[in-house]
């Protein structure tokens, strides 16, 4: 989104009929990034087929440009990515704008810490407000330096170490991000970066890494996974076919569980198991969801994800599951709030710092729509109908994707139209969803406010 970009409201309403068909979501938004990332370090060409051409992942692909890669447009969802190889990025002219990807701020620290370069990197009010020091203060220790705006905030300023030394870091929160912008930043150190992660986060870098010829090892042991990675390899170029996201396919997934008679299929969706927490925690609530066609595609397991109306009970979503389904929680709550029962969802701290405060901003949502949810401490508890949702509600989105996606599911499923202030950010990780919305449901059931 330009920072400037015009307010764009929408209003969901119950469908004119079942949703059905077999749909494809946009391409993985994690994979995507690092397609484009592991591609400007590699010798090569790299070709990606199926990338997301979302907003944060074209933020990435012109953060590469600027770095000296080249980066091509070949086709719908194709690119190639000529790469410099590790430690060859070069100063880039001005300031990176990552819009609103904290994922492409991150690893792009990590990337810049180990590159003898001085970079400026800012983003769009919502980046700005989220903590960079989880990823600066780690990063520091390879000795590159970083100014950062109080707080730690965006934006920031980085001149990469000339000698870049190997990070020995447990991480404080399980974060992928943090653990990913580590390792990239290993990449150019000599000697073994190691890396400790409380509890698993979802592991595409250390894929992708294998994938381009890396060595990278990893132990579950007593004090959590270690991740250690051999600095200084030659990355070579690799294809990368990126899977659909599966926290995008969360979206008309659900919408399928809460509107009756609905029977939909997503076809090739992204099923590594550390992002796989929301679809397991459906199935505890009794949804009749199937994978079918399960297979493997470029180290990552696939599948296509069927899935038929019904109804569900609420269940408790333990804290060690918040990893593999970090983003869901928004549009499990919406499920939460058609479940029988009072679902309690534990652990969510850090959904407070992700584009907006999504923990406050689920509660809100709901209650502007009839819900009763209520936060404890780390926890979010939502009172289901059992049944029908009242709806009727305007959802303030605060600039988070996620949430406008949620707030227009529910809408599809509710007695009331739920309209949403500003449906823009979808483009961000989504683009096309109204549109694919409106195709399974027959009909304009998301409609212009
Ligand atoms: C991501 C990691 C997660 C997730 C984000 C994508 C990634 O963030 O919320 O959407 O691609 O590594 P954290 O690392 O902050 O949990």
């Amino acid at each position: 989104m330009p920072h400037d970009a015009p307010l764009r409201p929408l209003r969901a309403g119950a469908p004119a009929a079942p949703l059905s068909g077999t749909h494809r979501v946009p391409g993985d938004k994690s994979i995507s990034h690092r397609a484009l990332m592991f591609g400007a370090l590699a010798i090569g060409t790299t070709e990606i087929e199926g990338l997301l051409e979302g907003e944060d992942v074209l933020r990435t692909a012109a953060a590469m440009r600027a770095l000296g890669a080249r980066v091509d447009q070949r086709g719908p969802g194709s690119w190639s990515v000529a790469g410099r190889g590790i430690g060859g990025l070069v100063e880039p002219a001005d300031i990176l704008d990552m819009g609103n990807s904290g994922t492409a701020a991150r690893l792009l620290c990590g990337l810049l810490a180990g590159h003898p370069i001085f970079s400026v990197m800012t983003g769009d009010a919502s980046l700005r407000r989220r903590p960079m020091l989880r990823v600066t203060g780690p990063l520091s220790a390879t000795g590159a330096s970083f100014w950062t705006r109080e707080g730690g905030r965006l934006p920031l300023a980085v001149r990469g170490a000339i000698d870049p030394l190997p990070l020995d870091y447990r991480l404080p929160v399980a974060s992928a991000q943090v653990k990913s912008a580590c390792l990239l930043a290993g990449l150019c150190a000599r000697g073994t970066t190691r890396v400790v992660e409380p509890e698993p986060t979802r592991d595409h870098t250390e894929n992708m890494l294998r994938h381009f010829g890396a060595t990278v090892r990893v132990e579950d042991t007593g004090e959590g996974r270690v991740i250690e990675l051999e600095g200084q390899p030659e990355l070579r170029a690799a294809p990368i076919l990126v899977p659909g996201d599966p926290s995008s396919a969360a979206f008309p997934l659900v919408a399928a569980l809460l509107v009756p008679g609905s029977h939909l299929t997503l076809a090739n969706i992204g099923l590594n198991p550390l992002r796989t927490g929301l679809f397991a925690t459906l199935r505890e609530m009794g949804a009749e969801l199937r994978v079918e066609n399960a297979r493997v595609e470029g180290g990552e397991p696939v599948g296509d994800l069927v899935v038929t109306h019904g109804p569900l009970h609420a269940v408790e979503v333990p804290p060690e599951r918040a990893p593999s389904m970090i983003d869901e929680y928004p549009i499990l709550a919406v499920a939460a709030a058609a479940a029988e029962g009072i679902t309690r969802m534990r652990g969510l701290a850090e959904l407070r710092v992700k584009e907006s405060d999504r923990l406050a901003a689920t509660a809100a949502l709901l209650a502007a729509n009839g819900i009763e949810a209520r936060i404890e401490g780390d926890d979010l508890l939502v009172q289901g109908t059992g049944g029908a949702i009242p709806g009727g509600g305007t959802v303030a989105t605060h600039m988070d994707h996620r949430l406008a996606m949620s707030a227009l599911v529910m809408g599809l499923a509710a007695r009331n139209p739920v309209a949403v202030d500003d449906a823009g950010f979808i483009e961000t990780s989504f683009p096309g969803f109204a549109a694919l919305m409106n195709r399974a449901a027959g009909g304009e059931a998301i409609v212009a406010a």
